[in-house]
């Protein structure tokens, strides 16, 4: 096992640093690392942090040590919008909620919804006019909403629900995330973040009130849910409460993450011709498995390879409960810790040519071991546990849009990664699309 040795910034390039944090994170959090190494330790507002950037340590710090960490700032303050769904709650809670959890996501057969998905994408791409500019972010985050509906609650919110509540969820839901930014010890826009939870949790009532009316016995998360929760009584308030926080806090993880994850993956296709070419070929003749779908690996490589470049959750963060150390580096109660994937995966040590775009490092023979540095879904007790729901409609999205269309992006080149609560592209993307045929 190796030993890490620490580089605590002078009073002076700590000063640098905070604030650099703050208007610039993903430079400042390369930078340091880059010039000082595997752990830099500075600190904001009072609070000693420490980056880590060695792969071991943060596989030590996410799985063999886990119960030694709480959850950082930002998640105290994310509990005004998610209350104590899984993301936000804290260890003692999560352990039994998230066994509960992981059996309805087992139980709920996802796999049943790949042609409704199918669908939903389609009827998306139908609605775009070939030749107009269509604000492609928004459609794609529009359409990530209704999937993960569809998946968690078995409903078509565009057939099912009002548009209002739909709105609500997408604009004022993605409003209140975006005033949740690291290395920030409060939110921006205090009273607009407060009526935008407060119009975002009412719609989720509204949700859940259609969906309790319609009946719970299906098989969807949504029914588990509401089964295992509800055996007692099925007025119970406090149930009812618990199960909005985590239907919130999974319609919330589950559409912005994927809809970044397939927005970076346009834009690098856009500046990546020959890979979209390749896919474009690919997309008409591969091999489609029983259900229609694409599961050779070319779309799984071009997606790990937009999530290694843009990790739709960069950064992670902890505090340490109980004094340990990691790798030989001692941390007191109380500090903060914070792990970056934007980081990691841009490190040239497990990724050659760590700032390109090459799919065709995930074919199983390039890898040499690359794997261990790659983490955009965490790791240990807290690891995402929509990993695989996300990639297999992250795969059904990309794979139906590109048979379709080719999106031809416009001005792409001012993009750039906004590293807030996730990591959205900004501006918005804008594409004229192309009907390959219709649909
Ligand atoms: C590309 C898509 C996604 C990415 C990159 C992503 C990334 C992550 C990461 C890095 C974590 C761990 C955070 C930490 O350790 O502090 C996490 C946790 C979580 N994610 Fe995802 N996620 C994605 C999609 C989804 C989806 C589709 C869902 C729900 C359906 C979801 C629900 C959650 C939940 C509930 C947690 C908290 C787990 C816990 O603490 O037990 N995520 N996600």
């Amino acid at each position: 096992m190796i030993n890490l040795t620490v580089t605590r910034l002078s009073w002076w390039t700590g000063i640098w640093a905070s604030v650099n944090l703050l208007n610039a994170p993903l430079q400042t959090l390369q930078q340091l690392h880059r010039k000082y190494g595997d752990v830099v330790s500075f600190s904001i507002r009072g609070r000693n942090w420490y980056s880590f950037n060695h792969p071991d340590a943060i596989r030590e710090i996410l799985l063999h040590k886990a119960k030694f960490f709480s959850r950082p700032p930002i998640l105290k303050r994310a509990r005004a919008i998610m209350g104590n769904g899984l993301v936000t709650c804290e260890e003692a809670f999560h352990r039994e909620h998230r066994n509960s959890l992981n059996q309805a996501f087992l139980q709920s057969n996802f796999a049943q919804y790949g042609p409704k998905i199918e669908s939903l994408t389609i009827r998306c791409v139908n609605s775009w006019k070939v030749g107009k500019r269509i604000n492609l972010s928004l459609e794609i985050r529009r359409l990530m909403l209704r999937v993960i509906a569809l998946l968690l609650f078995d409903v078509d919110i565009e057939e099912e629900i009002d548009p209002e509540t739909e709105n609500v969820i997408l604009t004022d839901g993605a409003f209140a995330v975006s005033c949740l930014r690291p290395f920030r010890s409060s939110f921006l826009r205090p009273s607009r973040f407060k009526s935008a939870t407060s119009r975002f949790l009412s719609a989720i009532d509204n949700l859940m009130k259609c969906r309790i009316a319609r009946g719970c016995e299906g098989d969807d998360l949504f029914s588990h849910l509401f089964r295992a929760n509800n055996r007692s009584s099925a007025e119970n308030t406090a149930q009812l409460r618990q199960m909005r926080d985590d239907l919130s806090t999974l319609l919330l993880a589950g559409h912005h993450t994927t809809a970044h994850a397939l927005e970076w993956t346009f834009w690098l296709l856009d500046r990546h011709p020959e890979v979209q070419n390749q896919l474009d070929r690919f997309s008409t003749t591969a091999s489609l498995d029983d259900h229609g779908y694409d599961t050779t690996s070319m779309i799984q490589n071009v997606l790990n390879e937009a999530i290694r470049l843009y990790p739709p959750l960069w950064i992670m963060g902890r505090l340490v409960e109980e004094e340990t150390s990691i790798l030989n580096v001692q941390l007191s109660h109380g500090t903060g810790v914070v792990l970056s994937p934007w980081v990691t995966h841009r490190d040239s040590r497990w990724f050659s040519e760590p700032d390109l775009f090459i799919p065709s490092r995930w074919s199983n023979t390039s890898l040499n071991g690359a794997e261990k540095a790659f983490f955009p879904f965490g790791d240990g007790p807290r690891k995402c546990i929509g990993d695989r729901l996300s990639m297999f409609e992250s795969e059904i999205v990309l794979s139906t849009i590109i048979k379709h269309c080719r999106l031809n992006l416009i001005e792409s080149e001012s993009v750039q990664p906004d590293p807030g609560f996730t990591l959205k592209p900004f501006p918005d993307l804008w594409v004229v699309p192309e009907l390959k045929y219709a649909c």
